[in-house]
């Protein structure tokens, strides 16, 4: 038995004090997998975590407990179920899907940079998730999404209630004032949708928009069950803004930071049609320094900077013996900053993402969105908003920190990576504002 090694003072009160710097130390100090705890094992390099991601039978993903399945009388969804359902949601958000609606994803993005008041210090992160709560929720129920999306932003309350520190872990079973909130919301978002799937399901117009694909029938599976459609939408609708969200937070204060890249940024948008809803996949496309912002921005902070699994049973991890029953954390933000893959890896570098040869090329390598079967099925969604969303905001404003010693945000690790507090300040570009000129 070979066990990874331990971390010294490395444990769960440490752990609690600093996450982000205790997973650096381990990386740092044991390299690919260390031991945080008995049972808990941390996969800190990019190899064993997409290892760990691919090999789904062996690392099972845990069920979430945020939107616990519906009751039924059969139980949970069987495996063929939620295969079925994922592979009918995908149909609706792969790529191809988005560039198909990218005007309408665009038209909704920009107002964001609407919606900003310019020349005062405004908190960032209600106003990003109250747009993208609109494009995202719009995306997957199109004209049903107006009914849904009050619902949708309890869901999303709920789900904050409940990932909120807490003195006590209480068993799942519990029915915390948290839990129960959650359930509410939880019916009250599926009685909503409910009348929605009856009445395109009898109507035979199903749409053309996420809820459509789901309630086509597949050829592969037949149709899917409207127990199944119902008991998986609310964790989708709630992640087409939640992550996206914490990632504009990182990406706004990126550009408040780093005025030259913000310029450039603006002057590949001048090339964006005026009116939003005529934005094309060309367009998108041509965007190439705004991407390699973005994907740069969720490199070195990624909202999902730290994914659990278990292992099912005894195996092997980097030539590790890994016991049945344990913890691995899978860690992208540490293997994103390891020096071997990312040269200069704590350096805010956009221009590693352009095509050029020091360009990271593995795919694995690149974790933000997860990998293997239980990767992101929002990655070319998220992609499109957030690259719309920088592009707009950097054409229209110079963006800036509030002054003072403090940094108006804090850090917080537990429900993701994120700026909660995060306060900038918009001033309207003038001519003389490019550091480029
Ligand atoms: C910047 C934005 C986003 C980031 C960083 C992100 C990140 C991730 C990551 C890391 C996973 C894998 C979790 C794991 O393996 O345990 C995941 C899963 C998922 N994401 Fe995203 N996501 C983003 C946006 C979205 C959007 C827009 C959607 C829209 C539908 C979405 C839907 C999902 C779903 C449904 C899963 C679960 C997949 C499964 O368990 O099979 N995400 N996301």
């Amino acid at each position: 038995m070979n066990e990874p090694p331990w971390l010294p003072e490395g444990n769960f009160a440490a752990w609690s004090r600093d996450r982000l710097a205790l997973a650096r130390r381990g990386a740092d100090e044991c390299g690919d997998v260390w031991q945080l705890e008995p049972g808990v094992y941390v996969a800190a390099t990019a190899g064993p975590c997409e290892e760990v991601l691919h090999r789904a039978h062996d690392f099972p993903k845990p069920p979430s407990p945020l939107f616990p399945p519906l009751k039924r009388a059969g139980g949970a969804p069987t495996p063929e179920e939620r295969a079925h359902a994922r592979a009918a949601r995908m149909r609706g958000l792969r790529p191809q899907a988005v560039s198909a609606r990218i005007g309408e994803i665009a038209s909704g993005t920009v107002r964001f940079a609407d919606q900003w008041p310019p020349s005062r210090d405004v908190e960032i992160l209600p106003l990003v998730r109250s747009v993208l709560a609109e494009v995202g929720v719009r995306y997957l129920f199109s004209e049903d999404a107006p009914i849904l999306l009050p619902f949708a932003r309890q869901l999303f309350v709920a789900r904050e209630v409940l990932v909120r520190p807490t003195r006590w872990v209480w068993p799942g079973w519990v029915p915390t004032p948290a839990r129960r909130f959650r359930t509410r919301q939880q019916v009250a978002f599926t009685n909503a949708l409910r009348p929605i799937v009856r009445r395109r399901r009898s109507s035979g117009r199903l749409g053309d928009d996420v809820l459509g694909q789901m309630l086509r029938p597949s050829s592969r599976y037949g149709a899917l069950s409207e127990w199944v459609i119902l008991d998986t939408l609310p964790g989708t609708t709630v992640a087409t803004f939640e992550t996206p969200s914490r990632a504009a937070g990182w990406i706004l204060l990126c550009l408040a930071r780093h005025p030259r890249a913000a310029d450039r940024i603006a002057a590949e948008a001048a090339l964006l049609p005026a009116d939003a809803a005529a934005t094309t996949s060309t367009h998108l496309e041509s965007l190439q320094y705004t991407r390699a912002l973005v994907r740069e921005v969720l490199r070195l902070h990624p909202p999902s900077w730290l994914l659990t699994r278990r292992a099912s049973r005894q195996t092997q991890l980097a030539d590790y013996t890994i016991d049945a029953g344990s913890t691995v954390l899978v860690c992208p933000y540490t293997a994103h900053r390891d020096a071997r893959e990312y040269p200069q890896p704590d350096q805010f570098r956009p221009e590693r993402w352009l095509d050029d040869p020091c360009s990271p090329a593995k795919p694995g390598v690149f974790l933000t969105f997860g990998t293997g079967p239980h990767s992101c099925e929002g990655a070319a969604l998220a992609m499109a908003m957030l690259t719309v969303l920088t592009a707009h905001t950097a054409h229209r404003y110079h963006l800036s920190e509030p002054p003072g010693p403090e940094p108006g945000y804090r850090v917080t690790t537990f429900e993701g990576l994120a700026t909660p507090g995060l306060h900038l300040r918009a001033t309207v570009r003038g001519r003389g504002q490019s550091c480029l000129r």
